[in-house]
């Protein structure tokens, strides 16, 4: 049977290990994946110990303290600190998802961070994702009409065609769900991925877009869209509570019963 093995340069290695100061009584360990490609070496994993009793109580707060105290060479995206930008999005623990909005208390022993999966890493917990918003912006995410617009007034929706966008607009874009799916993980150049796809349909079942027929055709291919294969890793690790895996499917319903 073929073995596979990772080339030698991409094994992740121990790292070094930054102790508490000492006096602590509440310590955690974090265990933290570092990259850093103009140094020409291994990634590696470097331990941190953080006193929880000096530290707010998210997985942001430490690792803002301990760039802040210990390693300013640490490098992460955050912007909010509220789980509304989506860009501090990182794999806890096992789990992608947002590190301002993960307790540090909901992780059982020492907490694991790495990047989010199978993408191409810059610099520490920082992927690239290049592919991901330009396939976003494929997407054409905006109001898409071809009528006027009122003279004096917005274009208005009943309660009921507004009520079709919750779940969708809470979107933070974050790709938490695309970079937990296998599919997207092996065809993430031709899979637009559940990210994307939901911005997809936010649009397609907004009632003033008068593009719909354009934006199916756009998707009707056998990997923009149908590469999903309703595994779900998409809906269990949104930190949004959405459910791309279900606008998905909404999608490949639209296309079924415009034939
Ligand atoms: S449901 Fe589709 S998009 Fe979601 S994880 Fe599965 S294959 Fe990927
Ligand atoms: S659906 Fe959820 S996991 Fe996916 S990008 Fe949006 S907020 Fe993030
Ligand atoms: S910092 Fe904005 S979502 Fe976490």
């Amino acid at each position: 049977m073929a073995e596979f093995t990772l080339p030698a340069n991409s094994k992740v290695r121990k790292g070094k290990t930054h102790a508490a100061a000492t006096g602590g009584k509440n310590i955690r360990k974090f265990h933290v994946y570092r990259w850093d490609q103009d140094s020409g070496e291994n990634p590696r994993t470097d331990t941190y110990e953080v006193d929880l009793d000096d530290c707010g109580p998210m997985v942001l707060d430490a690792l803002i303290k301990i760039k802040d105290e210990v390693d300013a060479t640490l490098t992460f995206r955050r912007s909010c600190r509220e789980g509304v930008c989506g860009s501090c999005a990182m794999n806890i623990d096992g789990t992608n998802s947002l590190a301002c909005t993960s307790f540090i208390d909901e992780v059982k022993g020492d907490v694991k961070i790495n990047p989010l999966p199978h993408m191409p890493v810059i610099k520490d917990l920082v992927p690239d994702l290049t592919n991901a918003y330009a396939q976003y912006t494929s997407s054409q995410p905006w109001l898409k009409s071809e009528s006027a617009p009122p003279p004096d007034k917005e274009r208005l929706q009943s309660p009921e065609e507004r009520a079709k966008l919750d779940g969708l607009w809470e979107c933070v874009l974050c790709f938490c769900c695309s970079t937990s799916c296998p599919s997207y993980w092996w065809n993430g150049d031709r899979y637009l991925g559940p990210a994307t796809l939901l911005q997809s349909y936010r649009w397609l079942a907004d009632s003033r877009d008068e593009h719909t027929g354009e934006r199916l055709d756009a998707l009707e291919d056998p990997f923009r869209l149908y590469r999903c294969h309703t595994i779900m890793n998409c809906t269990n690790t949104c930190p949004k509570h959405l459910n791309p895996g279900k606008a998905i499917g909404e999608i490949k319903k639209m296309m079924v019963e415009r034939r």
